[in-house]
């Protein structure tokens, strides 16, 4: 029996113009995602396509128990987390040899099998490998030195589409491609000026606010996500900006210590679910 465990991640700056070749920066967060795994001849098939396309890929049959506490659907990396735990436990359990690259990469098919060919290596990487990573273009991501951040997030509980805020952009980019483009530009802006000041909490927040404004200006905001952004900036965090594809899912608020409690309640408030967390530098682990 082997048990692993990898865990969620969030983007902090560059969701959208990162498709079109700009900086984004993402971090590995709690809460992680548990898989076990166990070698038996009775293959019961998962209930996840994730957890099943593990199974086909690595050719074993085995039985196997996930627990998490990572909101699915939210924008949060849930399915890259198990995907990643899941991959990690069969190498173990049933002593396949694979490096942790490699299962990383086998992670990566994973996800783009399920889901029918598009996929972002991001997350399978951050769960993966862990802490803060920086992202170039579709191919390129590298880990930057960690930082302390004291995040809050809010789950607005809208369900989002990732395909379709991606869709929502390339169209904009169809019909207005200057301002597309004039968009897209200054968000690589933010992301490299945010990467220069991550350990800068009050300039980092002035970039968070900028970098929404510019998502909204791309036509992937929503109104609850404008909401939760202003209650946690009323609240006291440093900056607020809407996290990953947006229409839906999670914000993330740049705190101090003192305002985390504060910013969490202005969320609750909002009918919202917030998560307190900060970086977590371990990427996938064994239990
Ligand atoms: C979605 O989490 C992030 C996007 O930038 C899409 C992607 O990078 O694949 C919107």
């Amino acid at each position: 029996m082997a048990t692993w465990s990898a865990p969620g991640k969030v983007i902090l700056f560059g969701e959208h113009s990162v498709v079109y070749g700009k900086p984004a920066i993402a971090m590995a967060i709690k809460p992680r995602v548990q898989v076990t795994v166990r070698h038996s001849r009775y293959y019961q098939k998962p209930n996840s396509p994730y957890i099943s396309e593990c199974f086909r890929l690595t050719d074993v049959k085995g039985s196997v128990y996930v627990r998490s506490q990572l909101p699915s659907a939210s924008g949060l990396g849930s399915s890259a987390a198990v995907t990643v735990a899941t991959l990690f436990a069969i190498n173990d359990e049933f002593e396949l040899g694979y490096t942790r690259e490699e299962v990383g990469d086998l992670a990566f098919e994973v996800e783009k099998a399920t889901q029918g060919g598009r996929a972002s290596a991001t997350d399978t990487y951050v769960s993966t490998f862990g802490g803060l990573v920086f992202i170039r273009g579709s191919e390129k991501r590298r880990l930057l030195p960690p930082q302390n951040l004291s995040i809050v997030i809010g789950n607005s509980l809208i369900s989002h589409n990732t395909a379709e805020m991606v869709e929502k952009v390339a169209e904009l980019r169809r019909t207005s491609p200057v301002i597309a483009n004039g968009i897209m530009d200054a968000i690589g802006g933010v992301t490299m000026e945010a990467m220069h000041n991550l350990e800068n909490p009050k300039e980092l927040g002035v970039l968070m606010n900028r970098n929404h404004a510019l998502l909204d200006a791309l036509g992937v905001g929503h109104p609850v996500l404008s909401q939760l952004v202003l209650a946690a900036r009323n609240a006291g965090a440093y900056g607020a900006k809407l996290s990953g594809a947006g229409g839906g899912g999670c914000i993330w608020a740049l705190c101090s210590k003192g305002s985390r409690n504060r910013v969490a309640g202005a969320i609750e408030d909002c009918d919202a679910r917030p998560i307190t967390t900060s970086i977590d530098t371990e990427g996938a682990r064994r239990e």
